[in-house]
C-alpha cells in the first residue's frame, strides 16, 4: 500500500495517463465506440456486450462470423487464432488481423483496439 502510494505520488500525470492508455481496450461496433478496461478470459464479444457496444453476433461458437472483427492493435494480448477461426476466416484475413470476436480471448493486459467488421449488414 505504502509502495503504491509512494510510486503513484512520484509519477507525472503524463506517465499515469500513459499507463492508463496501456490498459484500455478500444472497441468499435457498428455505431458505438468505447474505451473499456480489459478483463482476462473475456472474449472481445463478451467485453463489447458487457458495455452495450453494438457488436454483431449470432452463435457465439465460431460458426456465423457475424462477430468478425479487425484487430488494429494489441493482437499479442489475445489468445491464438483457434480452429474455429481457421475454418471460418480465410488465411489472408487472419494474416491481415481479422478475428472472430467470440473466439478472441483476452489473455494478457495491454492496449487493444478492435472493430466489428462483419460480412453482413444488420
Ligand atoms: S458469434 Fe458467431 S462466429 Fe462469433
Amino acid at each position: 500500500m505504502f509502495r503504491k502510494l509512494f510510486f503513484n505520488k512520484n509519477k507525472s500525470s503524463e506517465e499515469m495517463q500513459q499507463n492508463e492508455d496501456e490498459l484500455i481496450v478500444k472497441l468499435k461496433g457498428q455505431f458505438k465506440e468505447e474505451k473499456v478496461k480489459p478483463e482476462l478470459q473475456f472474449t472481445l464479444l463478451d467485453l463489447a456486450l458487457k458495455h452495450n457496444i453494438d457488436w454483431q453476433f449470432a452463435c457465439t461458437n465460431g460458426n456465423c462470423a457475424r462477430c468478425r472483427c479487425y484487430v488494429e492493435e494489441g493482437a499479442e494480448f489475445l489468445s491464438e487464432v483457434n480452429s474455429a477461426e481457421k475454418s471460418r476466416l480465410d488465411l489472408q484475413e487472419i494474416k491481415e488481423g481479422y478475428r472472430l470476436g467470440c473466439q478472441a480471448e483476452i489473455v494478457k493486459f495491454g492496449a487493444i483496439k478492435a472493430m466489428n467488421k462483419t460480412y453482413f449488414n444488420s
